[in-house]
């Protein structure tokens, strides 16, 4: 049995996963339940990347110790792959674990053997959102990937050389065609590295989350140097001591084994170039046959945008899988299965999509509802009726005249398995998910079309009512075994009620399904309806209030309020320390009596305008009842002047004055920072309060 190794990226647990970090993992779940049936001796990896920076900051923010905030937070990894029922995966988690911790010293002691790493001073600009080094200039710049400005860093690191690997990468990508895909990503590596390759800093010496550098405790490993060597840590890795499975999955031990990375397109040279650059380095003293292979594939595909915009943790244009799930659950859809298949079929993998409830319900009414819910009710309800449940033995007569016959040669060779899986299959092998659903649906709409000529309901023939229920049987039968892979709630329903006993993912792929195999009087089952419609206007409305209200439930515990007057946490991250000073875990505790010295007011905006010079400050003129105050505050990037107009704040009023750029500011108004980059959001009222009121 061939093996296969598939993993997805090992996300920060920086927040909770959503639609995006999901998207991935439904993608490899999907894939790995294709290759089970398919015979591959499957192991499949996802997990937490719990060092770098950017998880200081964010445990730092929610003032938990940070191995309790990685922790906590992987948890809810754990907790929406157990609801989203991704099958048989391995997790891996890099902080915290020592067998990772070897896995990653071994690598880097194989580089230095290998003369790879040297010491210097660097200087440039770092991404902390994206834990990469954007350019190695100290000029002010944003990152390419997010948008957000560069900080400046300056220390004395362990450099890899990853410039003498250029003709080696060019080579593997010359070679291996198939090691980047789809196709046009390959053309991206190979010019970047065409570009020429610059070496990289792999340690961090002002950060201490991360694993320490071996034999340099004034060092930690680069974050990403750290969690790529986690798809080795995570199939039982440890440096020299190996498990039978990774001698299996990795080495090719037992036989042939394949390797896959799926992954977005943002951590495409990550993995396409740093990668197999890290293991060519830790290579090159082995003698060959102890030499790692490298993955045969990286797999790419595209966002998933949201309202316009990449779906980000920080932006807050977030959708979260659990209320979609939930809120067709409701209605009494197989909601898992309604969003994988959208996420699959709405766009040709590895393009960018949009998500879209709307669009959700539309996919889920016209082809699970319509198109299979309404032809396996037919079929089985006819089934009942006419043959008292058991599906009927036919000579094959054709009930319709020449119309009927073309659809019956086509569907006769697709449920006898002659033009699958060369149709579907292959476009599976792919990753083509929605040309593999389009191939099916093709044959569901052929099905239909043929239920409709044949009209069996007003059919008197008994023979031809046969054969037609026959044909739907055996084609939702294939369609069931087919989909199972994307559809692993509904299409095991539907296999049960057609009679079959045999657990569907028990069921090969390379054994054709064939018309002859379907035993002859078996029975089927009530038709219950596994796709039932959904009222749209409803269950939008369900969706939305089910998305508010875990909004509302998970707002992240992060989420302190501060007082924006000042700048926002990160609105200007450049002149930041790398490492934020620590803060009290716990903040002191007060009195009551400390308290009433903060004189907190109702106030109402009354107009805002931008401050010539300072792009993240407004000029807020507050009506605090008694009178008005002019505040500055650091929230221009955030909010618009004109939104600001009328609205309800809460004002900290006894606060010494002070100029800011020049301005003065007489208050600060009062506002939630939230998500990693400290997004401000002002507090505000729910109901009518008078201007002057006293927060208390
Ligand atoms: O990059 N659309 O972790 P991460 C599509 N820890 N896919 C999305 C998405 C979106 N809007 N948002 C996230 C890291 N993803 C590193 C990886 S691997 C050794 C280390 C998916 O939490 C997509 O797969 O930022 C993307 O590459 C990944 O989540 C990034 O997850
Ligand atoms: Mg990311």
């Amino acid at each position: 049995m061939s093996a296969f190794y598939l993993t997805t990226p090992i996300y920060y647990p920086n927040a909770r996963p959503h639609v995006g970090s999901a998207y991935t993992t439904i993608v490899c779940d999907v894939i790995a339940r294709y290759k089970r049936m398919c015979g591959y001796d499957v192991a499949f990896l996802t997990g937490t990347d719990e060092h770098g920076e950017k998880l200081q900051r964010a445990a730092d923010a929610a003032g938990v110790p940070v191995e309790r905030f990685v922790a906590e937070k992987r948890e809810l990894f754990t907790a929406l792959w157990r609801r989203l029922g991704i099958s048989d995966y391995r997790f891996v988690h890099t902080s915290q674990n020592p067998a990772h911790r070897e896995a990653v010293w071994w690598m880097i002691r194989q580089a230095q053997r290998a003369g790879y790493i040297e010491k210097k001073k660097y200087e440039g600009r770092y991404c902390i959102f994206d834990e990469r080094y954007v350019s190695d200039s100290t000029d002010p710049v944003n990152c390419d990937i997010c948008g957000r400005p560069a900080e400046l860093i300056s220390e004395e690191n362990y450099f890899f050389k990853l410039s003498a690997f250029q003709d080696r990468l060019l080579n593997l990508y010359g070679e291996h065609r198939e090691f980047v895909q789809p196709d046009f990503r390959m053309n991206e590596v190979k010019s970047f590295v065409k570009g020429g390759l610059r070496d990289i800093s792999i340690s961090r010496r002002r950060l201490k989350w991360g694993i320490p550098w071996p034999g340099d405790d004034e060092q930690v490993v680069y974050v990403w140097y750290d969690a790529l060597t986690s798809y080795l840590t995570g199939i039982g890795f440890e440096g020299e001591k190996r498990s039978k499975d990774f001698e299996k999955y990795w080495m090719g031990a037992d036989g042939p084994t394949e390797v896959v990375h799926m992954i977005g397109k943002d951590i495409l040279r990550f993995h396409a170039v740093y990668w197999p650059a890290f293991l060519m380095a830790a290579n090159d003293p082995l003698p060959e046959a102890e030499k790692l292979p490298l993955p045969k594939t990286i797999f790419a595909h595209g966002w998933i945008y949201y309202e316009q915009d990449k779906m980000s943790k920080s932006k807050g244009n977030v959708v979260y899988p659990e209320p979609i799930v939930g809120g067709l659950d409701f209605f009494g859809a197989p909601g898992n299965d309604a969003l994988r298949y959208y996420l699959l079929r709405e766009a040709p993998f590895g393009q960018d999509t949009s998500f879209s409830y709307e669009a959700l319900i539309q996919r889920y009414n016209s082809d699970l509802a319509n198109d299979v819910g309404n032809l396996a009710n037919r079929t089985l309800t006819l089934l009942q009726s006419r043959f008292g449940g058991r599906i009927p033995t036919t000579s094959g007569s054709n009930p319709s005249g020449s119309e009927g016959e073309l659809h019956e040669a086509e569907l006769h060779a697709f449920a006898s398995g002659l033009t699958l899986p060369e149709d579907s299959d292959r476009r599976l092998d792919r990753c083509d998910f929605s040309g593999f659903l389009e191939v099916i649906w093709h044959h569901v709409a052929n099905e239909n079309r043929y239920f409709t000529v044949a009209h069996p309901w007003a059919n008197d023939d008994a023979e031809q009512v046969a054969t037609v229920l026959r044909h739907a049987a055996q084609a939702l039968r294939k369609v069931a075994a087919l989909t199972y892979p994307v559809l692993p709630l509904a299409a095991p329903t539907l296999w049960q009620q057609l009679g079959e006993g045999q657990p569907l993912d028990g069921v090969r792929r390379g054994e054709p399904l064939t018309w002859e195999e379907f035993p002859d009087g078996a029975v089927v089952g009530k038709p219950v309806p596994i796709f039932p419609r959904l009222d749209k206007a409803k269950t939008l409305a369900k969706l939305h209030e089910l998305a508010e209200a875990d909004r509302e439930r998970s707002q992240p515990k992060g989420a302190t309020v501060t007082v924006s007057s000042e700048m926002p946490q990160s609105a200007n991250p450049s002149s930041q320390p790398l490492t934020p000073a620590p803060r009290p875990l716990i903040p002191e505790k007060i009195t009551i009596n400390d308290f009433a010295k903060i004189d907190l007011r109702v106030g109402q905006i009354l107009s805002a305008e931008s401050i010539p010079g300072a792009k993240k400050l407004l000029k807020v003129m507050v009506d605090i009842g008694t009178e008005v105050r002019q505040v500055c505050a650091g929230i221009a990037e955030y909010y618009q002047p004109e939104q600001l107009v009328g609205m309800k704040v809460v004002l900290v009023a006894n606060l010494e004055p002070r100029k800011l750029r020049g301005v003065e500011s007489n208050g600060m108004i009062v506002a939630a920072s939230v998500g990693d980059d400290g997004r401000p959001v002002l507090a505000t009222f729910n109901e009518e309060v008078p201007n002057g009121a006293r927060l208390k």
